[in-house]
């Protein structure tokens, strides 16, 4: 029987598994370690002008809308107040123990699990007993900070290396000769940010990838174009059906036209011939395990000499300057790696490990979030998307109904041919960029699609043909959760949409 549950990590996975495992009638607890909820926009963790990429509707939970008076990319502080009004309009406060890091999970079988946790004020070590266990730790939360030759002489002499979600007090570029390191979202944004306050500020970057615009030729908000059925449909899925199927066959010209025509648009608006920076492949390699808006201000920067631009990699830093791969000599004091994350689970033991990743360290998922073999253990937040919050939402209704016994996994050797084709699929399709198996950027729509058919909860066909032209407005979602507790004899209602707009 399984009652108490564990979860990991307080960002919007987390949140959202604990308030509909509890809507479901399970006692959830979740861990962590930060002082605040939140995880990506928690305030240990975002830099100065950090704001989502997904338009607000884009970034909601379906049955919480974010306040009418947030803007339309609301600020990272913006996410965070509204995650706090989520948990208190949900009234799971009491289940979220802060400051508190998971450090081990004991597997007790078919038990479940012993979590360690070490309070990160005193570190008392705490030993709590759980029926199952939910993983939500984030797969862009533990950063990754490459081994520059020379660090050791360039931090002695004063120099500093931090990764972009450290750089939460903008006066350390203050006057400082700051490299940025790595050409993602985070780079770009913190580039920006030091703008006006660094003496210099230079990126570094290996490789030049597309980046979308906000607004198309500065007037169409990119929702309108890629945060939709057809948005999707662009892109080949890893099976094509219907309308894909005339995109990717018969209609392909007319696709390859479209795509063709909003990279000439973007190379334009932002003048990437003019300052060297357009890349050298297509607009749909775009799509790895993540996708890049453009930063505001950020290719004008680059075109007024504001921000620097380097192509190559730091080859040796000594005091106070960075060598490059390419032989030239930058200035340095501060360098700030925009240089991505690790995905990993430190507190797994080594025999779990060994059956929830594979060699090289990807993550073994079924549907991103049932390890193959092993019990009691389950992950959310293992699907890197442009709705993120979506996609947990839906997970979450999918681990409900598991664990209420509606759903039952196909056997281990379905399950295995389903990770394994997936993963040499991802692997083909991104060069290897896809953050350890949990790529499924930019098929956040066709994900859900598969979770809730497995679950035989669609939406209605009226919603899901309007999907195909207009941007998903999260609410649209709203309906599931009661129908799926209502299939549950879960009489408890849940609350609705009068508490919104409390995040001040
Ligand atoms: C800067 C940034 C901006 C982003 N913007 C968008 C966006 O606009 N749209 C979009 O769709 N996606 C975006 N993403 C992707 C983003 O990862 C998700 O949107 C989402 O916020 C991730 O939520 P999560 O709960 O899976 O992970 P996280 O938010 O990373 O939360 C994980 C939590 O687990 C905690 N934790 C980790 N290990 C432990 C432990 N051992 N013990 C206790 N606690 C632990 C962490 O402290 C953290 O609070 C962004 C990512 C980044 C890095
Ligand atoms: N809401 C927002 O505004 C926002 C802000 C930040 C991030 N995000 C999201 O968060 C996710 C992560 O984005 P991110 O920008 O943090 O990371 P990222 O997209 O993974 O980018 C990492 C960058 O670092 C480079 N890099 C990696 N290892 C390197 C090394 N050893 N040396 C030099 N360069 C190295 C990569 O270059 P190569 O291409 O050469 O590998 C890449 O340019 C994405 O989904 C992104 O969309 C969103």
């Amino acid at each position: 029987m399984i009652r108490s549950i564990g979860i990991v990590g307080s960002g919007l996975a987390g949140l959202s598994t604990a308030k509909t495992l509890r809507q479901f009638g399970f006692d959830v607890t979740i861990f962590e370690k930060e002082a605040d909820i939140g995880g990506v926009w928690s305030a240990s963790r975002r830099y100065p002008g950090l704001t989502t990429q997904n338009p607000r509707d884009t970034y909601a939970f379906s049955d919480f809308p974010m306040p009418r008076s947030y803007p339309e990319w609301p600020t990272g502080a913006q996410v965070q107040a509204y995650l706090e009004t989520y948990v208190d309009h949900f009234a799971f406060r009491d289940a979220i123990r802060l400051n508190c890091e998971v450090v081990a999970a004991i597997p007790r079988g078919e038990e479940g699990w012993t979590i360690v946790t070490r309070s990160t004020r005193d570190g008392n070590e705490d030993r709590h007993d759980v029926d199952y266990l939910i993983v939500c730790n984030g797969i862009f939360s533990i950063p990754s900070i490459p081994a520059f030759p020379g660090r050791d002489d360039f931090i002695g002499a004063g120099g500093h290396i931090l990764h972009t979600s450290e750089f939460t007090d903008p006066e350390i570029a203050r006057g400082r000769n700051l490299l940025v390191i790595g050409y993602g979202k985070s780079s770009c944004d913190v580039a920006m940010a030091s703008v006006g306050l660094a003496a210099s500020t230079t990126v570094i970057a290996r490789h030049l990838i597309w980046k979308i615009p906000k607004r198309l030729a500065k007037i169409l908000n990119f929702k309108h174009l890629f945060l939709n059925r057809l948005g999707e449909g662009l892109f080949r899925y890893i099976q094509i059906r219907g309308f894909e199927k005339f995109l990717h066959g018969p209609g392909k010209p007319v696709r390859d036209m479209m795509m063709g025509s909003v990279q000439a648009v973007i190379s334009r608006q932002l003048q990437l011939r003019r300052i060297g920076l357009e890349p050298d492949s297509k607009l749909e390699t775009i799509a790895r395990s993540t996708v890049s808006l453009v930063t505001d201000g950020f290719y004008e920067n680059i075109a007024s000499g504001a921000i620097g631009f380097q192509k190559g990699e730091i080859a040796t830093l000594r005091p106070g300057e960075a060598t490059l791969s390419t032989g030239a000599t930058v200035p340095a004091e501060v360098i700030i790696c925009g240089t991505g994350w690790h995905q990993r689970c430190d507190f797994l033991d080594a025999a779990t490990l060994a059956k929830v990743t594979d060699m090289r360290g990807n993550f073994r998922l079924y549907r991103s979030m049932l390890p193959v073999g092993v019990p009691r253990l389950a992950f959310n937040g293992y699907n890197s998307s442009f709705f993120s919050q979506l996609n947990a939402e839906v997970s979450a209704l999918w681990l409900a109904d598991l664990l209420r016994g509606g759903l039952t996994p196909p056997p281990v050797e379905t399950q295995n041919a389903y990770v394994d084709s997936r993963l040499a699929w991802m692997e083909a399709r991104t060069d290897g960029k896809h953050s350890k198996g949990t790529n499924i950027i930019p098929f956040s729509v066709h994900h859900m699609d598969e979770i809730l058919a497995e679950m035989d909860l669609k939406l209605p066909l009226s919603t899901r043909l309007k999907h195909w032209f207009v941007a998903i407005d999260a609410a649209d979602y709203a309906g599931l959760l009661p129908r799926l507790m209502r299939r549950h004899g879960v009489t408890s209602r849940p609350q609705h949409r009068a508490s919104q707009g409390q995040a001040a």
